[in-house]
Protein backbone atom coordinates (compact mmCIF):
# COMPACT_ATOMS: atom_id res chain seq x y z
CA UNK A 1 0.00 0.00 0.00
CA UNK A 2 1.73 3.44 -0.71
CA UNK A 3 0.30 7.22 0.65
CA UNK A 4 2.56 9.91 -0.27
CA UNK A 5 3.59 10.24 3.23
CA UNK A 6 4.44 5.82 3.60
CA UNK A 7 4.56 2.42 2.03
CA UNK A 8 3.83 -0.74 3.33
CA UNK A 9 4.66 -4.26 2.19
CA UNK A 10 2.25 -6.69 3.24
CA UNK A 11 4.17 -9.63 2.20
CA UNK A 12 7.35 -9.17 4.03
CA UNK A 13 5.59 -7.40 6.81
CA UNK A 14 8.11 -3.79 6.28
CA UNK A 15 7.02 -0.53 5.80
CA UNK A 16 8.76 3.15 5.52
CA UNK A 17 7.52 6.37 6.88
CA UNK A 18 9.83 8.73 6.87
CA UNK A 19 10.02 10.44 10.43
CA UNK A 20 11.65 13.90 9.11
CA UNK A 21 8.44 14.16 6.17
CA UNK A 22 5.57 16.57 6.99
CA UNK A 23 2.97 14.80 5.46
CA UNK A 24 3.77 11.88 8.22
CA UNK A 25 4.22 13.87 11.21
CA UNK A 26 1.64 16.54 10.24
CA UNK A 27 -1.06 12.85 9.99
CA UNK A 28 0.67 9.85 11.56
CA UNK A 29 -2.96 7.92 12.14
CA UNK A 30 -2.97 7.76 8.21
CA UNK A 31 -0.04 5.43 8.83
CA UNK A 32 -1.58 3.48 11.96
CA UNK A 33 -4.67 3.13 9.99
CA UNK A 34 -3.35 1.25 7.16
CA UNK A 35 -0.56 -0.72 9.52
CA UNK A 36 -3.97 -1.60 11.45
CA UNK A 37 -5.76 -3.08 7.99
CA UNK A 38 -3.23 -6.23 7.93
CA UNK A 39 0.56 -5.22 8.76
CA UNK A 40 0.06 -4.32 12.64
CA UNK A 41 3.66 -5.71 13.11
CA UNK A 42 5.96 -4.51 11.28
CA UNK A 43 9.96 -3.53 10.16
CA UNK A 44 9.77 -0.29 9.98
CA UNK A 45 12.75 0.62 7.48
CA UNK A 46 13.50 3.77 8.49
CA UNK A 47 14.29 2.86 11.77
CA UNK A 48 15.62 -0.43 10.99
CA UNK A 49 13.68 -2.65 13.78
CA UNK A 50 10.20 -4.24 14.37
CA UNK A 51 7.88 -2.18 15.62
CA UNK A 52 3.91 -2.91 17.23
CA UNK A 53 1.14 -1.03 16.65
CA UNK A 54 -1.65 -3.91 18.04
CA UNK A 55 -2.92 -2.35 21.63
CA UNK A 56 -2.87 -6.18 23.01
CA UNK A 57 0.88 -6.49 21.80
CA UNK A 58 1.99 -3.21 23.01
CA UNK A 59 -0.10 -3.41 26.42
CA UNK A 60 1.87 -6.99 26.53
CA UNK A 61 5.58 -5.99 25.45
CA UNK A 62 5.32 -3.16 27.74
CA UNK A 63 4.55 -5.51 30.71
CA UNK A 64 7.44 -8.03 29.65
CA UNK A 65 9.92 -8.52 31.65
CA UNK A 66 11.97 -10.29 28.61
CA UNK A 67 12.47 -6.76 27.22
CA UNK A 68 13.78 -3.61 29.28
CA UNK A 69 15.14 -0.22 28.65
CA UNK A 70 18.43 -0.83 29.79
CA UNK A 71 20.79 -3.12 28.14
CA UNK A 72 24.62 -2.41 29.21
CA UNK A 73 23.34 -4.36 32.50
CA UNK A 74 24.04 -7.41 30.48
CA UNK A 75 25.76 -6.67 27.28
CA UNK A 76 28.94 -4.81 26.13
CA UNK A 77 28.87 -1.72 24.01
CA UNK A 78 31.32 -4.80 22.09
CA UNK A 79 29.03 -6.84 22.44
CA UNK A 80 26.04 -4.82 20.58
CA UNK A 81 28.33 -3.32 18.37
CA UNK A 82 28.14 -0.17 20.05
CA UNK A 83 30.76 3.13 19.31
CA UNK A 84 32.37 4.14 22.72
CA UNK A 85 30.68 7.03 24.32
CA UNK A 86 30.59 10.40 22.41
CA UNK A 87 33.00 12.84 24.48
CA UNK A 88 30.66 15.86 23.50
CA UNK A 89 27.95 14.28 25.09
CA UNK A 90 29.28 13.32 28.22
CA UNK A 91 27.11 15.72 30.40
CA UNK A 92 24.03 14.92 28.61
CA UNK A 93 25.08 11.01 29.17
CA UNK A 94 25.46 11.83 32.93
CA UNK A 95 21.88 13.10 33.14
CA UNK A 96 20.66 9.25 31.81
CA UNK A 97 23.52 7.67 33.47
CA UNK A 98 21.06 7.46 36.92
CA UNK A 99 17.70 8.27 34.96
CA UNK A 100 14.48 5.92 36.26
CA UNK A 101 13.77 5.64 31.80
CA UNK A 102 17.28 4.52 31.62
CA UNK A 103 17.41 1.59 34.35
CA UNK A 104 16.10 -2.07 35.24
CA UNK A 105 15.87 -3.40 38.11
CA UNK A 106 17.41 -3.75 40.86
CA UNK A 107 18.60 -0.35 40.04
CA UNK A 108 15.58 1.11 39.30
CA UNK A 109 13.37 -0.35 41.98
CA UNK A 110 15.54 1.44 44.50
CA UNK A 111 15.20 4.98 42.97
CA UNK A 112 11.55 4.24 42.25
CA UNK A 113 10.69 3.55 45.26
CA UNK A 114 12.37 6.57 46.59
CA UNK A 115 10.78 9.02 44.39
CA UNK A 116 6.86 6.89 44.24
CA UNK A 117 5.57 8.22 47.31
CA UNK A 118 5.75 12.14 46.05
CA UNK A 119 3.66 11.25 43.13
CA UNK A 120 1.03 9.21 44.98
CA UNK A 121 -2.76 10.33 44.02
CA UNK A 122 -3.17 10.91 47.40
CA UNK A 123 -0.60 13.71 47.24
CA UNK A 124 -0.72 15.07 44.47
CA UNK A 125 -4.02 15.65 44.90
CA UNK A 126 -3.75 18.49 47.21
CA UNK A 127 -1.85 20.67 44.32
CA UNK A 128 -5.47 20.70 42.70
CA UNK A 129 -6.39 24.28 44.14
CA UNK A 130 -2.97 25.80 43.00
CA UNK A 131 -3.27 24.34 40.08
CA UNK A 132 -6.61 25.72 39.25
CA UNK A 133 -5.24 29.73 40.79
CA UNK A 134 -2.46 29.07 38.04
CA UNK A 135 -4.81 28.53 35.43
CA UNK A 136 -7.00 31.12 36.38
CA UNK A 137 -4.47 33.77 36.86
CA UNK A 138 -2.64 32.69 33.45
CA UNK A 139 -6.16 33.55 32.00
CA UNK A 140 -6.41 37.06 33.79
CA UNK A 141 -3.38 37.85 32.34
CA UNK A 142 -4.39 37.30 28.36
CA UNK A 143 -8.48 37.37 28.83
CA UNK A 144 -8.61 41.03 27.61
CA UNK A 145 -6.53 40.58 24.18
CA UNK A 146 -9.28 38.89 22.70
CA UNK A 147 -6.84 35.97 21.21
CA UNK A 148 -3.01 34.13 22.50
CA UNK A 149 -1.48 31.37 21.14
CA UNK A 150 -1.96 28.97 23.81
CA UNK A 151 0.88 26.69 23.81
CA UNK A 152 3.06 29.40 25.36
CA UNK A 153 0.59 31.75 27.10
CA UNK A 154 -1.17 28.72 28.88
CA UNK A 155 -0.60 25.21 28.43
CA UNK A 156 3.60 25.45 28.95
CA UNK A 157 3.90 27.20 32.01
CA UNK A 158 1.13 25.63 34.59
CA UNK A 159 2.92 22.11 34.17
CA UNK A 160 6.49 23.68 34.65
CA UNK A 161 5.64 25.94 36.94
CA UNK A 162 4.24 23.25 39.20
CA UNK A 163 6.86 20.66 38.88
CA UNK A 164 9.43 22.95 39.62
CA UNK A 165 7.63 23.77 42.62
CA UNK A 166 6.91 20.86 43.50
CA UNK A 167 10.76 19.96 43.31
CA UNK A 168 12.00 22.87 45.17
CA UNK A 169 12.57 25.82 42.64
CA UNK A 170 11.11 28.93 42.31
CA UNK A 171 8.05 29.74 39.47
CA UNK A 172 10.46 31.96 37.82
CA UNK A 173 13.05 29.43 37.09
CA UNK A 174 10.44 27.31 34.83
CA UNK A 175 11.43 29.23 31.59
CA UNK A 176 14.72 28.34 32.15
CA UNK A 177 14.21 25.32 32.74
CA UNK A 178 11.78 24.75 29.70
CA UNK A 179 14.53 26.07 27.31
CA UNK A 180 17.16 23.46 29.07
CA UNK A 181 14.48 20.82 29.03
CA UNK A 182 13.74 21.70 25.47
CA UNK A 183 17.17 21.17 24.44
CA UNK A 184 17.93 18.15 26.11
CA UNK A 185 14.62 16.27 24.47
CA UNK A 186 16.04 17.05 21.00
CA UNK A 187 18.33 13.95 21.87
CA UNK A 188 15.61 11.61 21.97
CA UNK A 189 13.71 12.44 18.56
CA UNK A 190 14.90 11.19 15.15
CA UNK A 191 18.06 11.76 13.04
CA UNK A 192 20.23 13.54 16.01
CA UNK A 193 22.76 15.92 14.33
CA UNK A 194 26.12 16.95 16.04
CA UNK A 195 24.87 20.07 16.50
CA UNK A 196 22.02 18.93 18.22
CA UNK A 197 24.16 16.62 20.71
CA UNK A 198 26.32 19.78 21.73
CA UNK A 199 23.66 22.31 22.06
CA UNK A 200 21.83 19.11 24.40
CA UNK A 201 24.90 18.73 25.80
CA UNK A 202 25.74 22.35 27.07
CA UNK A 203 21.50 22.11 28.59
CA UNK A 204 22.36 19.66 30.62
CA UNK A 205 26.11 20.59 31.93
CA UNK A 206 24.15 24.06 32.51
CA UNK A 207 21.51 22.66 34.24
CA UNK A 208 23.11 20.21 36.30
CA UNK A 209 25.54 22.94 37.47
CA UNK A 210 22.17 25.08 38.49
CA UNK A 211 20.61 21.70 40.41
CA UNK A 212 24.33 21.28 42.72
CA UNK A 213 24.05 24.75 43.71
CA UNK A 214 20.54 24.43 45.01
CA UNK A 215 21.27 20.79 46.76
CA UNK A 216 24.36 22.50 48.53
CA UNK A 217 21.80 25.53 50.06
CA UNK A 218 19.39 22.71 50.69
CA UNK A 219 22.11 20.45 52.38
CA UNK A 220 22.68 23.96 54.45
CA UNK A 221 19.24 24.56 54.87
CA UNK A 222 16.68 21.75 54.29
CA UNK A 223 12.65 22.65 52.84
CA UNK A 224 9.56 20.89 52.82
CA UNK A 225 10.27 19.95 48.45
CA UNK A 226 10.98 17.02 46.75
CA UNK A 227 14.84 17.54 46.60
CA UNK A 228 15.21 17.87 50.01
CA UNK A 229 13.61 14.78 50.61
CA UNK A 230 15.67 12.97 47.83
CA UNK A 231 18.58 14.31 49.49
CA UNK A 232 17.37 13.19 53.57
CA UNK A 233 15.14 10.47 52.36
CA UNK A 234 15.85 6.82 54.15
CA UNK A 235 17.93 4.58 52.36
CA UNK A 236 16.02 1.40 50.66
CA UNK A 237 18.54 -1.35 50.41
CA UNK A 238 20.59 -0.07 52.46
CA UNK A 239 21.58 2.92 50.34
CA UNK A 240 20.88 6.73 50.52
CA UNK A 241 20.66 8.37 46.72
CA UNK A 242 24.07 10.14 45.91
CA UNK A 243 24.34 13.90 44.46
CA UNK A 244 24.14 12.37 40.56
CA UNK A 245 21.43 10.44 41.62
CA UNK A 246 19.08 13.26 42.70
CA UNK A 247 20.67 15.53 39.68
CA UNK A 248 19.52 13.13 37.27
CA UNK A 249 16.08 12.54 39.16
CA UNK A 250 15.63 15.95 39.82
CA UNK A 251 16.15 16.88 35.54
CA UNK A 252 14.37 13.54 34.42
CA UNK A 253 11.11 14.65 36.93
CA UNK A 254 11.30 18.61 35.01
CA UNK A 255 12.04 17.35 31.77
CA UNK A 256 9.23 14.63 31.45
CA UNK A 257 7.07 16.91 33.93
CA UNK A 258 5.91 19.39 32.02
CA UNK A 259 6.83 18.30 27.71
CA UNK A 260 4.57 15.85 27.36
CA UNK A 261 1.43 17.76 29.64
CA UNK A 262 2.22 20.68 27.53
CA UNK A 263 2.22 18.62 24.26
CA UNK A 264 -1.46 16.81 25.31
CA UNK A 265 -2.81 19.86 26.30
CA UNK A 266 -2.15 21.65 23.11
CA UNK A 267 -3.45 18.46 21.35
CA UNK A 268 -6.60 18.58 23.49
CA UNK A 269 -7.66 21.84 23.38
CA UNK A 270 -7.22 21.27 18.82
CA UNK A 271 -9.15 17.80 19.07
CA UNK A 272 -11.68 19.95 21.70
CA UNK A 273 -12.46 22.61 18.79
CA UNK A 274 -12.42 20.72 15.58
CA UNK A 275 -15.28 18.49 17.12
CA UNK A 276 -18.49 19.57 16.53
CA UNK A 277 -19.13 18.73 20.63
CA UNK A 278 -19.72 21.48 23.24
CA UNK A 279 -17.24 21.83 25.89
CA UNK A 280 -19.87 22.33 28.61
CA UNK A 281 -21.48 18.64 28.09
CA UNK A 282 -17.47 17.66 27.99
CA UNK A 283 -16.29 19.12 31.17
CA UNK A 284 -20.09 19.09 33.26
CA UNK A 285 -18.71 17.63 36.19
CA UNK A 286 -15.95 16.13 37.69
CA UNK A 287 -16.12 12.43 36.13
CA UNK A 288 -16.89 13.79 33.22
CA UNK A 289 -13.96 15.92 32.72
CA UNK A 290 -11.32 12.70 33.97
CA UNK A 291 -13.51 11.02 30.66
CA UNK A 292 -12.46 13.87 28.71
CA UNK A 293 -9.40 14.14 29.09
CA UNK A 294 -8.75 10.54 29.16
CA UNK A 295 -10.30 10.30 26.02
CA UNK A 296 -8.02 13.30 24.61
CA UNK A 297 -4.81 11.49 25.86
CA UNK A 298 -5.65 8.24 23.90
CA UNK A 299 -6.65 10.47 20.74
CA UNK A 300 -4.10 12.32 20.06
CA UNK A 301 -1.26 10.61 22.60
CA UNK A 302 1.82 13.07 22.41
CA UNK A 303 4.58 10.37 22.93
CA UNK A 304 4.24 7.93 20.30
CA UNK A 305 6.98 5.57 19.96
CA UNK A 306 9.36 3.91 22.78
CA UNK A 307 11.70 1.60 22.54
CA UNK A 308 12.77 -1.35 24.56
CA UNK A 309 15.65 -3.95 24.48
CA UNK A 310 15.81 -8.02 23.96
CA UNK A 311 17.19 -9.13 27.47
CA UNK A 312 18.02 -12.47 26.06
CA UNK A 313 17.10 -14.28 22.85
CA UNK A 314 13.17 -14.31 23.06
CA UNK A 315 10.97 -15.72 20.71
CA UNK A 316 6.96 -14.44 20.68
CA UNK A 317 3.79 -16.07 20.65
CA UNK A 318 3.17 -16.34 16.78
CA UNK A 319 6.78 -17.00 16.11
CA UNK A 320 8.96 -13.71 16.13
CA UNK A 321 12.10 -14.27 17.10
CA UNK A 322 14.64 -11.38 18.86
CA UNK A 323 18.00 -11.59 19.22
CA UNK A 324 20.02 -10.79 22.80
CA UNK A 325 20.34 -6.64 22.00
CA UNK A 326 18.19 -6.31 19.86
CA UNK A 327 15.37 -3.11 19.66
CA UNK A 328 11.82 -2.84 19.31
CA UNK A 329 9.44 -0.08 18.86
CA UNK A 330 6.00 0.59 21.12
CA UNK A 331 3.98 2.41 19.44
CA UNK A 332 1.64 3.66 22.12
CA UNK A 333 -0.16 6.43 19.35
CA UNK A 334 -1.10 3.60 17.36
CA UNK A 335 -2.38 0.99 19.47
CA UNK A 336 -4.59 4.04 21.57
CA UNK A 337 -6.43 3.87 17.59
CA UNK A 338 -6.46 0.31 17.01
CA UNK A 339 -9.32 -0.53 15.91
CA UNK A 340 -9.73 -3.90 17.47
CA UNK A 341 -9.51 -2.56 20.53
CA UNK A 342 -11.88 0.64 20.37
CA UNK A 343 -14.96 1.05 18.96
CA UNK A 344 -14.79 4.01 16.32
CA UNK A 345 -10.92 3.75 17.16
CA UNK A 346 -10.27 7.12 14.67
CA UNK A 347 -13.35 8.63 16.02
CA UNK A 348 -12.92 11.71 19.05
CA UNK A 349 -15.44 10.44 22.28
CA UNK A 350 -15.03 11.60 25.25
CA UNK A 351 -18.39 9.69 25.80
CA UNK A 352 -16.44 5.99 25.43
CA UNK A 353 -16.64 3.82 28.14
CA UNK A 354 -13.99 2.13 26.92
CA UNK A 355 -11.13 4.06 26.68
CA UNK A 356 -8.69 2.99 28.80
CA UNK A 357 -5.46 3.64 26.98
CA UNK A 358 -1.36 3.14 26.60
CA UNK A 359 -0.61 6.72 26.72
CA UNK A 360 1.10 6.40 29.95
CA UNK A 361 2.65 3.40 29.10
CA UNK A 362 2.34 0.00 31.55
CA UNK A 363 4.66 -1.93 33.25
CA UNK A 364 7.30 -1.20 36.08
CA UNK A 365 8.05 2.14 33.29
CA UNK A 366 4.74 3.25 33.81
CA UNK A 367 4.49 6.75 34.09
CA UNK A 368 5.30 8.04 37.73
CA UNK A 369 3.72 11.35 37.15
CA UNK A 370 0.45 10.29 35.31
CA UNK A 371 -1.85 10.76 38.92
CA UNK A 372 -0.35 14.97 38.29
CA UNK A 373 -0.56 15.39 33.94
CA UNK A 374 -4.32 14.00 34.93
CA UNK A 375 -4.98 16.64 37.29
CA UNK A 376 -3.42 19.08 35.85
CA UNK A 377 -5.46 18.74 32.34
CA UNK A 378 -8.66 17.98 34.25
CA UNK A 379 -7.83 21.33 35.91
CA UNK A 380 -6.54 23.32 33.50
CA UNK A 381 -8.72 22.26 30.28
CA UNK A 382 -11.96 22.82 32.49
CA UNK A 383 -11.15 26.34 33.51
CA UNK A 384 -10.37 27.06 29.83
CA UNK A 385 -13.27 26.45 28.41
CA UNK A 386 -15.48 27.39 31.10
CA UNK A 387 -13.34 30.96 31.54
CA UNK A 388 -13.40 31.38 27.48
CA UNK A 389 -16.99 29.84 26.20
CA UNK A 390 -16.63 31.19 22.72
CA UNK A 391 -13.21 29.73 22.46
CA UNK A 392 -11.55 29.17 18.81
CA UNK A 393 -9.06 28.75 16.60
CA UNK A 394 -7.70 31.59 14.74
CA UNK A 395 -5.58 29.55 12.52
CA UNK A 396 -5.04 25.96 11.48
CA UNK A 397 -2.74 24.31 14.07
CA UNK A 398 0.53 22.54 13.11
CA UNK A 399 2.37 20.00 14.48
CA UNK A 400 6.08 20.38 15.44
CA UNK A 401 8.29 18.79 12.79
CA UNK A 402 9.14 15.78 14.99
CA UNK A 403 8.96 12.02 16.01
CA UNK A 404 8.02 10.99 18.50
CA UNK A 405 6.93 13.77 20.22
CA UNK A 406 3.70 14.58 18.77
CA UNK A 407 2.92 18.16 20.06
CA UNK A 408 1.88 21.50 18.09
CA UNK A 409 4.43 24.26 17.06
CA UNK A 410 1.67 26.63 17.95
CA UNK A 411 -1.76 27.24 18.86
CA UNK A 412 -3.65 30.10 18.15
CA UNK A 413 -7.12 30.62 19.35
CA UNK A 414 -9.22 33.54 19.72
CA UNK A 415 -12.83 34.12 21.95
C1 LIG B 1 0.31 13.76 29.72
C2 LIG B 1 1.47 13.74 30.31
C3 LIG B 1 2.42 12.59 30.33
C4 LIG B 1 2.52 11.52 29.49
C5 LIG B 1 1.66 11.19 28.28
C6 LIG B 1 3.61 10.70 29.97
C7 LIG B 1 4.00 9.50 29.40
C8 LIG B 1 4.95 8.65 29.92
C9 LIG B 1 5.28 7.35 29.38
C10 LIG B 1 4.66 6.72 28.16
C11 LIG B 1 6.24 6.80 30.17
C12 LIG B 1 6.86 5.40 30.04
C13 LIG B 1 7.94 5.30 29.00
C14 LIG B 1 8.34 3.88 28.73
O1 LIG B 1 7.67 2.94 29.16
O2 LIG B 1 9.37 3.65 28.07
C15 LIG B 1 6.54 7.78 31.20
C16 LIG B 1 7.49 7.59 32.18
C17 LIG B 1 7.79 8.55 33.11
N1 LIG B 1 7.14 9.75 33.32
FE1 LIG B 1 5.59 10.48 32.26
N2 LIG B 1 4.15 11.30 31.08
C18 LIG B 1 3.45 12.44 31.35
C19 LIG B 1 3.64 13.31 32.40
C20 LIG B 1 4.59 13.14 33.37
C21 LIG B 1 4.76 14.00 34.53
C22 LIG B 1 3.87 15.19 34.88
C23 LIG B 1 5.84 13.52 35.20
C24 LIG B 1 6.51 13.98 36.47
C25 LIG B 1 6.11 14.84 37.27
C26 LIG B 1 6.34 12.36 34.51
C27 LIG B 1 7.41 11.61 34.90
C28 LIG B 1 7.75 10.40 34.36
C29 LIG B 1 8.86 9.58 34.85
C30 LIG B 1 9.79 9.93 36.00
C31 LIG B 1 8.87 8.42 34.08
C32 LIG B 1 9.85 7.25 34.20
C33 LIG B 1 9.25 6.18 35.07
C34 LIG B 1 10.10 4.94 35.14
O3 LIG B 1 10.93 4.69 34.25
O4 LIG B 1 9.94 4.21 36.12
N3 LIG B 1 5.55 12.16 33.41
N4 LIG B 1 5.74 8.88 31.04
Amino acid sequence: MTDTAFTISAADRSASARPRDAAFYQNPYAFYSALHLGTPTFRWQDYGHWCFTGFKEVNALLRDKRFGREILHVMSRQDLGWAPPKPHTAAFDLTEKYSLLALEPPAHTRLRTLVNRAFVSRHVEQLRPRIGRLANEIIDSFEADGGTELIKSFAAPIPAIIIAEMIGLPAEMAPQLVSWSNRMVQMYMYGVTRDTELDANQASADFMAYLRDVITERRRVPKEDLLTHMLTADPVDGQKLSEDEVISTGILLLNAGHEATVHTAGNAVKTILESSLDPKALFANEEQTAATVEECLRFDAPLHMFTRYALSDVTLEGGLSFKKGETIGLMLGAANRDPMRFRDANTFDPFRTDGQNVSFGAGIHFCIGAPLARIELQVALSTLFRRLPALRLATEPRYNNVYHFHGLERLDVAW
